[in-house]
């Protein structure tokens, strides 16, 4: 390709790199803790940009004003200039303590707890999904996160099994869940929808699985989830398909790692809290969307879906299949 051509095409990439939507940007604070750490970017981004601009002024200035012309002589040299050398080392240490002042400020600002009376939230990693507790409401949930508006929370956070993280982009920074240790972030939402986020830490076969969504919702909205969450799960009506699929759930093979409140035989911990699953608009650590025919295939061959996953293939009859998926989705 010719350079212009060259030229045109790097352009015409670059641009329509890009065109939206990008819900994981770190560019569109949603909290106050993304505030902070945007309005840390973004000065620091401005004053490289003037750092950037006066080098390469400079450099172009110097190439074109000194190039070398037909009968000019050598150059002179600067060898063991003190002042030149004083100079071109204390400018960097000076800009790096320029840099240094606030973001070891915004450190320190986001590492500080909630205030008293913020929403706590325990967040568990597993590989590879987030499991929720509301201690203070009495709710256990998993992958999505729904949070009040304006009202200062806390995330009290850890690991079930290796080092996970944290990362919401939207909310603000990351937090590293680490087996055997509390690690806390603390942040205010200050705009209504969904955020969506991942683990940020390599945990596994399906790390790039293990994705999450906050729902920020008014504040009535949230106390009417939050009353649905608490209850115990549905009861299917009697003769129902779904009660037939609660058959099959309390006589098979998932008792042993889900728990469904008001179910007496379903008290397993190693997966997801299924009391409310109907509820949830995704499936399999936020990674598929909480369809019929997604339902069905994440029971048929979970291991399929997502690698590595300890969630068993568990081919079914037909009609146990639909009894089991209809009383799964009756759990709202
Ligand atoms: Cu959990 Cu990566």
């Amino acid at each position: 390709m010719r350079p212009i051509p060259r030229l045109l095409a790097v352009i015409l990439l670059a641009a329509t790199g890009c065109g939206g939507p990008f819900p994981q940007t770190t560019l569109a604070p949603r909290s106050d803790l993304g505030a902070q750490i945007d309005t840390l970017f973004t000065s620091i981004f401005w004053w490289a940009v003037v750092v950037f601009a006066i080098v390469e002024g400079l450099l172009l200035f110097v190439i074109i004003r000194y190039r070398a012309r037909p009968g000019a002589g050598q150059p002179s040299r600067l060898h063991g200039h003190t002042a030149l050398e004083i100079g071109w080392t204390l400018a960097p240490a000076l800009i790096l303590v320029f840099i240094a002042v606030p973001t070891m400020r915004t450190i320190f600002a986001t590492a500080a707890r909630a205030p008293a009376g913020a929403l706590r939230v325990e967040v568990i990693g597993h590989q590879w999904w987030w499991e929720y507790r509301y201690p203070d409401l009495g709710i256990v949930t998993a992958n999505e996160i729904h949070l009040p508006l304006g009202r200062p929370v806390e995330l009290d956070m850890t690991s079930a099994d290796v080092i996970h993280s944290f990362w919401a982009p939207g909310l603000g920074g990351k937090r590293d869940l680490t087996p055997g240790r509390i690690t806390r972030i603390a942040f205010t939402a200050d705009s209504l929808g969904e955020v969506a986020g991942q683990c940020a830490e390599f945990c596994g076969a399906s790390h790039a699985n293990m994705r999450l969504r906050v729902f920020v919702e008014s504040d009535s909205a949230f106390v009417a989830w939050a009353a649905r969450q608490k209850s115990d799960a549905a009861v299917p009506a009697r003769g129902s398909e779904a009660e037939r699929g609660q058959q099959a759930f309390a006589r098979g093979a998932c008792i042993a790692c889900h728990t469904i409140a008001g179910l007496p035989q379903a008290r397993g911990t190693v997966g997801p809290n299924l009391t409310h699953v109907g509820s949830r608009t995704t499936l399999a650590g936020a990674m598929l969307p909480n369809t019929t025919e997604w339902l069905r295939r994440w029971i048929a061959n979970a291991p399929s879906l997502k690698p590595g996953s300890l969630m068993p293939a568990m081919p079914l009859p037909e009609d146990q299949m639909a009894a089991l998926v209809a009383y799964l989705q009756s759990l709202q």
